[in-house]
């Protein structure tokens, strides 16, 4: 995104507050004048946002700049990224929030979606028993009931401190007036241009009368994006769940055969967990329980490496990326076997992460030869999705949010509520698709992941708030599907075992294994081609691949007080940080 797009954005928010006295709408913060740069990788003694688009770190930097706190300007930036990537950013999907304010107050807030009360386990098979894997990619049946708005709300009750209308207004701007179509959303439109024209709703948005995707330099307007975002600045939280927004939904569910209704999105409320800490070399990492299966797999598959001397193990060795693979190969087994919604299933989470389980699992790894996955459990595989996304915010006082939040696949369902101008996730195709059934083609049919009315489907996101003593010293997450717990797992490994410096820790080829299929997956790089003959030798199965996760991240010294806050290039992200006010 371009800088004179950011310039536009300032002018725009003095013109709001211009005009307020006469508007009867909600007005924004007043910005305090200067103080922000933006860039991908800046340092700061105040606060910052990093995240996949340099728009939306902005907004959330001018309500630091405002005076807010690091919730507030989470959600101004999550608002914002459902106008700014629309391909992940999100009012229809969920997600899962992080913090940890100034003041050493902990909170986790779980907004993933649940499955509607007409939802049962046998969701994606037909009449005749047969699986519609398409079902759960496109169109209403995967739509779960949206969690996003109650999720900002939750964290907004709960630690906020400005007006909630300022945090959605931004976002409001940035869809009436428009946003400049870069390459990211021109290709990522173009990706599924041809499903997004199946849904009326969702082509007269993102697409041309020949089904095009907006050209890359043009401005694109999201009006009923606008109005919905309006309504929720002047109505609250409720207008998306019991409003007229609710009510546009409800009806566009019901003419396009979709199983949410008025009474699922009345009864939806997000969660207030306890974040999970895990202790690893020497750090307490503070990371999602389910059902987010990310902290399990995470404590496992740090405690299992710390086992097995990871610090003393050069990073991106072959001893490296064979003890990675197998630690997590490990993890995803249990991850299939344990894992759900804990409302629903009793997850033997203390079990899981007890010093017994990681010792018996460190010692089961060869040192030089691959365990064949058949071994750990029958084979299964899971579909990866293609958007979710991250950010990572801090406030000038020191309080962290780390917050990943998704669609499930890029553009979700690739519906869009007709008059609502929102997306809908296709988030029900995370649960396991056929009870029961479990193959080497992408099904998985254990019990914990079964659908079921007003149970929230397994994630892998990964929001995760690294302490040092007591002081916090990263805020990271990526998306991904799957491999974002492999994304922010290898990069716990450079930053807190290896002291790796944040910028490398980023760059560096990353690596996955999810146990099932049988395969180690490794960013392609110039220097990397042999991977999959020398781990072959050990008996790995290796795919050198394009790209993994777009982690968004913050490091904080306590000893000086400075903030690192780094975008992950992989996306072109984006990085604003609001300094110090001067004389403070
Ligand atoms: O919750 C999950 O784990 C998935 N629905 C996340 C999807 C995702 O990360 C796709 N993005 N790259």
């Amino acid at each position: 995104m371009s800088a004179s797009r950011c310039a536009t954005l300032v002018v725009a928010t003095a013109l709001v507050v211009a005009t307020a006295c006469v508007a009867p709408e909600p007005v924004a913060a007043p910005i305090v004048p200067g103080g922000i740069r933006v860039g991908q990788d800046l340092t700061t003694f105040g606060g910052g946002v990093a995240c996949v688009d340099r728009v939306a770190a902005r907004v959330g930097a001018e309500i630091l700049a405002a005076g807010g706190n690091a919730v507030d300007a989470a959600i101004a930036t999550g608002f914002a990224l459902a106008v700014t990537h629309p391909a992940a950013g999100n009012l229809g999907g969920g997600g899962f929030m992080l913090v940890r304010t100034a003041d050493g107050t902990e909170a986790a807030f779980d907004y993933r979606e649940v499955a509607p009360a007409a939802v049962g386990a046998d969701l994606f098979l037909d009449d005749a028993g047969g699986y519609r894997a398409e079902w759960a990619r496109t169109g209403h049946r995967a739509v779960g009931v949206p969690g996003t708005v109650a999720g900002f709300a939750r964290a907004h009750a709960r630690f906020g401190s400005l007006p909630w209308a300022t945090l959605v207004l931004p976002a409001e701007r940035l869809a009436r007036e428009g946003i400049l179509v870069d390459e990211d959303l021109n290709e990522s439109l173009d990706e599924v241009a041809a499903q997004l024209a199946r849904n009326p709703a969702a082509a007269a948005i993102f697409l041309d009368g020949e089904g095009r995707p907006p050209p890359v330099g043009v401005r694109f307007v999201q009006r009923d994006l606008a109005r919905t975002l309006r309504r929720l600045a002047k109505n609250g939280p409720a207008e998306f769940y019991r409003g007229e927004v609710a009510d546009l939904i409800v009806a566009d569910m019901a003419e396009h055969g979709g199983l949410l209704t008025a009474e699922d999105l009345d009864v939806y409320r997000a969660v207030e967990r306890l974040p999970l800490r895990l202790p690893v070399f020497g750090h307490q990492v503070l990371a999602m329980p389910p059902p987010s299966s990310a902290g399990v797999a995470l404590g496992q598959i740090l405690g299992v490496l710390e086992r097995r001397s990871i610090d003393e193990v050069e990073s991106m060795s072959l001893e490296f990326v064979h003890l990675y693979a197998e630690a997590a190969r490990r993890a995803f087994a249990d991850r299939a076997a344990f894992l759900g919604d804990p409302d629903f299933v009793d997850v033997p989470v203390a079990d899981l992460l007890a010093d017994a389980r990681l010792d018996s699992l460190a010692a089961s790894i060869d040192g030089w030869r691959a365990t064949p996955s058949e071994d750990l459990g029958p084979p299964l595989a899971l579909p990866e999705g293609t958007d979710t996304t991250h950010f990572s915010v801090v406030d000038r006082w020191g309080g962290v949010v780390a917050n990943t939040y998704t669609l499930e696949q890029s553009y979700g369902a690739k519906v869009v509520a007709a008059g609502t101008g929102v997306l809908l996730n296709n988030e029900l195709g995370d649960f396991n698709r056929v009870p029961g059934r479990t193959d080497r083609e992408g099904l998985i049919g254990t019990a914990p992941n079964l659908a079921a009315p007003g149970k929230r489907p397994l994630s892998s996101m990964s929001p995760v708030i690294v302490l040092r003593g007591d002081v916090p010293v990263v805020v990271a997450g990526s998306p991904g599907g799957r491999t974002i717990i492999n994304t922010v797992g290898g990069l716990l490994v450079d930053l807190l075992a290896h002291g790796a410096d944040p910028g490398e820790a980023l760059a560096r080829p990353r690596v996955h294994h999810g146990w099932f299929p049988d395969r180690i997956q490794i960013e392609a790089r110039p220097d990397n081609a042999s991977w999959p003959e020398l781990l072959g030798a050990l008996g790995h199965d290796v795919k050198l691949v394009k790209r993994l996760g777009d982690a968004h991240l913050i490091v904080l010294d306590p000893r000086t007080g400075e903030r690192r806050v780094l975008a992950d290039t992989r996306l072109d992200g984006g990085v604003a940080v609001a300094d110090p006010p001067a004389g403070s």
